[in-house]
């Protein structure tokens, strides 16, 4: 089956689907984000990802491009016509089109494009049941991390450092040598004393979705949590670690730079909490 995307008001053939070369989106990454789990055919965190996407474009004065419901009924429209029942639905709201200019354009509309595409469930599975290696680099990014700006450049570069390293992440971190968080993804440590730590949400950060709902999660099992930031050497000698994200919810983390976290195999508390993900369903 072939797949669909929409674009200001059509769906279209993928392969076919495109917008203007003066999107200032294509020109100065203009514009944001999100990724949304679909999950037997329903959208996951769903009022969660959309009010994230409203704050992000307040933060940079962008319009959202069709009211709220609109954008609920074309998120489930291209969900129905690509017939995912397990994957991701991937929307983006640039500021439009506008002949090239640094400032804002006086009357460009908001563009949308919205895609969604099969999770590979056996990559995700392998993942989880082995664990995966992350890497630690120097966070490159700009101060406010908090918009899911499009603008990935510098993540995308640690991603690609981390593969060419032979591990699935790079966690990155600050001048004070904290971890902030993945290149795509939160960060996570079980310490020696069981406590779930995680870095404060705040400009440094995506206040990841997973993140917020693994909270609640942690809290209705009982787990302590800490929100606080730590540094690649206490992960390193921490009990378990992990890293969240609404593709594939939780990934355990065995190795640091090489070295071994606890017994280099998924912890016990990871995989408590990615079963307790599931049964948080939306926060309200
Ligand atoms: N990444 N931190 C960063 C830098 C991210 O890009 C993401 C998400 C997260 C986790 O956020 P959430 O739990 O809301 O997915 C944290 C998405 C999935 C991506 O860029 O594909």
């Amino acid at each position: 089956m072939s797949r669909i995307a929409y674009v200001n008001g059509r769906y279209l053939p993928h392969a076919e689907a495109g917008v203007h070369i003066e999107d200032r989106g294509y020109q100065f990454a203009d514009g944001v984000y999100e990724v949304c789990g679909v999950r037997d055919g329903k959208l996951m965190d769903e009022t969660l990802h959309l009010e994230r996407l409203q704050r992000s474009l307040r933060e940079l004065r962008i319009g959202m491009p069709v009211p709220l419901p609109a954008l609920r009924h074309i998120l489930r429209e291209t969900i129905r016509q690509n017939r995912i029942s397990n994957g991701m639905v991937y929307f983006q709201v640039t500021r439009g089109v506008a002949p090239r200019d640094h400032p804002f354009p006086k009357d460009a509309r908001p563009s949308l494009v919205v895609t969604a595409k099969r999770l590979n469930e056996g990559r995700i599975a392998a993942a989880v049941a082995s664990g995966v290696e992350v890497i630690t680099l120097p966070d490159r990014r700009w101060a406010r991390r908090d918009i899911k700006s499009i603008a990935l450049l510098p993540n995308i570069l640690a991603k690609q450092a981390a593969r060419e390293a032979g591990a699935y992440e790079a966690w990155l971190v600050d001048a004070d040598g904290f971890v902030t968080e993945g290149s795509s993804t939160n960060a996570w440590i079980v310490d020696r004393e069981g406590r779930l730590v995680t870095r404060p949400a705040g400009p440094d950060i995506l206040n990841g979705i997973t993140r917020r709902v693994l909270l609640e999660a942690a809290r209705r099992e009982g787990i302590e949590v800490v929100e606080r930031p730590f540094t690649p050497e206490e992960a390193k000698s921490a009990r378990e670690a992990f890293i969240s994200a609404s593709s594939a919810i939780i990934i355990p983390v065995i190795r640091i730079d090489g070295q071994p976290v606890g017994n280099a195999v998924p912890g016990s508390t990871t995989l408590r909490l990615r079963e307790a993900y599931s049964r948080v369903g939306e926060l309200s």
